[in-house]
């Protein structure tokens, strides 16, 4: 087993953004998808992150946490081929140091689906010369930020990116082509290879890994040995198929884990969201905590440290994502229990932002973003993962701490 380099590196608790989400007044192929109208909303001013970090941060650390997961937007780096902006990567170096200063460990990620137009214009990671022009950009950050940054996640969700990109065709570049779909798996394959070698160039003792979207697959039909086969498959080939192939190249694994889908042999490789009657979240989706200590079981045959970089729902019920919270929490500590070794959680998302193909409906945060005045509130929510966060100080396994008592007054 890989050893933690990072022994003092406390269980991180943190939060995770994305820069297309809350930046606000971005100008990438996303921007472009929105503008030609494939999406109800633009994300135009998001949350206004790119100005308001430092009222985000103070925010963020009203919580508690020791970490905090947000990426670096490529097309502010490099908006022309070859072209680094200075100003850019500065504005990045100082909010690195004020999460630092918050005391938080600062995890980014390079690539979160957006890309500069110049670079999508050029068939984005289908480009011939894609791995070397993706390295060349991680240069550039890690130049700007490696002395701050040991964590980095070189791609985000390379598997949804293929399938909603190339699959399905709901998100940038909008192609329908399942062959794509397999196609374009090597090539991220060889830009998270390039990135990763790159980091490690520059600081040796970086943490480097992906953010996989795992998803819980389970027979629709429990009792049908075809329907368990294709749950396998499904979770051989969209779970494991990165995991596997990274082996060499990745420090831990980062998981964001949201729900379960029920394998069909019928359906082959479309598997069913959920079944009728179920409690559903605002993206349509189960809520299955167990799911996530299963497959943090399942994740320790490949002997790496395993960190949530993403875990969270769609709700305006704030009871719902207490509860939601508290039973993840307690998976995580289950998982641990039985050998997982977790290193870190981070709730998506720190607050309210931009969902991609949905918009601004989804609310997965903590804080609560009025988007017409910009005003953030602290949710209870937020109050609940700072109590769970001050309770589990040095603790193994990590758990769920009892309500407080009630004052006796209240009695
Ligand atoms: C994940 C994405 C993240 C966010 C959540 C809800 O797939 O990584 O950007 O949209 O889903």
């Amino acid at each position: 087993m890989m050893s933690w380099p990072l022994d003092s590196t406390p269980f991180l608790w943190g939060v995770a953004t994305s820069s297309h989400q809350v930046e606000g007044n971005n100008h990438n192929d996303w921007t472009q998808w929105e503008e030609q109208g494939h999406v109800p909303e633009k994300s135009g001013r998001a949350c206004l992150h790119y100005e308001k970090y430092p009222e985000d941060l103070n925010l963020f650390a009203e919580l508690g946490i020791n970490a905090y997961r947000y990426s670096i937007e490529w097309s502010r780096i490099e908006p022309e081929p070859g072209y680094f902006d200075q100003n850019a990567l500065n504005h990045y170096r100082a909010m690195t140091e004020a999460v630092i200063r918050h005391q938080m460990e600062p995890m980014v990620t390079l690539h979160h689906f957006t890309l500069p137009l110049w670079f999508a214009n050029q068939g984005g990671f289908f480009h011939p010369e894609a791995p070397q022009l993706f390295a060349r950009y991680v240069k550039q950050v890690v130049s700007a930020l490696g002395d701050l940054v040991r964590f980095y996640i070189t791609i985000n969700e390379p598997m949804v990116y293929a399938v909603m990109g190339y699959g399905n065709g709901q998100w940038p570049p909008g192609h329908k082509n399942l062959k794509e779909v397999w196609q374009i798996g090597p090539r991220l394959l060889a830009c998270h290879n390039a990135a990763y070698h790159q980091i490690k160039q520059q600081r040796p003792d970086a943490m480097v890994g992906l953010a996989h979207h795992l998803l819980a697959f389970e027979p629709y039909n429990s009792r049908s040995r075809l329907d368990r086969y294709n749950a396998r498959l499904l979770h051989s080939l969209f779970n494991g198929r990165f995991i596997q192939w990274t082996k060499h190249t990745a420090d831990f694994i980062g998981i964001n884990y949201y729900t379960r889908q029920y394998a069909r042999f019928r359906q082959f490789l479309t598997p069913v969201p959920h079944k009728p009657d179920q409690v559903l979240t605002d993206m349509g989706w189960e809520i299955y905590p167990e799911g996530l200590e299963k497959l943090l079981v399942a994740m320790k045959r490949y002997d790496k440290p395993l960190i949530i970089t993403e875990n969270g729902i769609a709700t305006n019920d704030d009871q719902l994502r207490q509860q939601f919270l508290k039973d993840h929490i307690a998976a995580v500590g289950r998982a641990q229990n039985q050998g997982a070794i977790v290193r870190g959680y981070f709730y998506w998302a720190g607050l309210d932002n931009f969902e991609w193909a949905e918009g601004y409906r989804p609310r997965f945060g903590l804080i609560h973003v009025d988007y017409a005045t910009q005003q953030r509130t602290l949710k209870d929510s937020a109050l609940l993962y700072r109590r769970i966060i001050s309770a589990n100080q040095g603790r193994w396994p990590i758990s769920v701490p009892p309500e407080p008592e009630p004052p006796v007054s209240d009695l």
